[in-house]
């Protein structure tokens, strides 16, 4: 009933362990598919661990890395992983420039990882770089591990862009096979009485499901390719959304984290119950019911809910 297809991997519900340090821990993951995750992300491998912004490939020693695992480490991580699990392994690299450091999507894939995720979280605050040319150096990097690799690259993107949906075709375009919407965007906190910068990663919270189902409504019918949810996804009514939405996967890490990996069992059936009571056979029949498929003008359609919700406020009484 919940079986979904993502990358061209055959999985057995749309619930996976998103990427975060658990997916790297073998025991949890065994837990996590006994649980019903029907794949995992690992926690990424990042460009600042190889090498940094052109320089050639050189590994980090582990004092000026403050990573769970160093690159060596990582591929055997990914063979220990297959080793110990029957559903897909997802390796993640994470980075925003395209140099040396791309080559270990080969490696990700010799060592017998299921597809890549490559993530290009990228602030660009260069006053003399366009959004053109940073977007191209971002296709660059798509190209670059499309071609070194045999295996599906799904792209984890922001949705900072000024025309998303160009740019979501043209990463398709570049020959990604799927797209992870969206990375959280996280800005540090100021410590007024330290005057430091205050980095704390909070858990992310429903609310910032809206953005992602936004995109993917909006996305998903006219872009071929695979579409995951991750951020805000807390619930079996929050996947129930994405996946009407448009997505194929919806990734869970914040829900996990907090409450364990037994959440995978109690979505699942959460999931079966709500579509056995709604009359849907298949969760085929369910994706992308509420897309934007049918809207005559996307964009107008998005412009008249926008007037519709500024709209919507009533004051209240004023307060002296
Ligand atoms: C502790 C932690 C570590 C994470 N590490 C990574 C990472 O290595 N690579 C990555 O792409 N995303 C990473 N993420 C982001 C998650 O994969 C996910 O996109 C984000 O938490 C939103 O999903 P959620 O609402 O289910 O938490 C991490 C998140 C958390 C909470």
């Amino acid at each position: 009933m919940l079986r979904t297809q993502y990358l061209g991997l055959e999985l057995d519900s749309p619930l996976i362990l998103g990427a975060s340090p658990w997916s790297l821990d073998l025991d949890v993951a065994r837990r996590a598919e006994d649980a019903g995750a029907s794949a995992i992300v690992m926690a990424s491998l990042f460009e600042e661990q190889v090498c940094a912004a052109g320089e050639a490939l050189t590994v980090y020693p582990p004092e000026r890395a403050e990573f769970a695992v160093q690159p060596d480490e990582y591929l055997e991580r990914i063979a220990a992983l297959k080793s110990v699990l029957g559903i897909p392994v997802i390796a993640s690299l994470n980075g925003s420039h395209k140099n040396a450091w791309l080559s270990y999507a080969a490696l990700m894939d010799q060592a017998g990882a299921d597809a890549i995720e490559l993530n290009v979280y990228r602030v660009s605050t260069d006053f003399d770089r366009s959004a053109e040319s940073v977007e191209r150096e971002t296709l660059d990097m798509v190209r670059t591990v499309v071609e070194a690799t045999s295996i599906p690259v799904a792209v984890k993107l922001q949705p900072y862009y000024t025309s998303l949906a160009h740019f979501a075709r043209a990463v398709v375009d570049a020959g990604a096979r799927g797209l992870v919407l969206f990375n959280r965007f996280y800005q540090p906190d100021i410590d007024i009485e330290g005057l430091e910068r205050a980095p704390r990663l909070e858990l992310s919270r429903p609310s910032e499901l809206l953005l992602r189902l936004s995109w993917l409504a909006a996305l998903s019918p006219f872009v071929r390719a695979s579409f995951a949810a991750t951020g805000g996804a807390r619930s079996a009514g929050d996947v129930l959304k994405a996946v009407l939405a448009g997505a194929d996967v919806v990734q869970l890490v914040s829900e996990v984290l907090a409450h364990g990996v037994g959440r995978f069992t109690t979505i699942r059936r959460e999931l079966v119950e709500w579509m056995t009571e709604h009359g849907y056979p298949s969760l085929a029949c369910v994706r992308g019911s509420m897309n934007l498929s049918r809207a005559l003008d996307p964009a107008a359609f998005e412009r008249a809910n926008y007037l519709h919700v500024i709209n919507s406020w009533r004051a209240p009484a004023l307060r002296q």
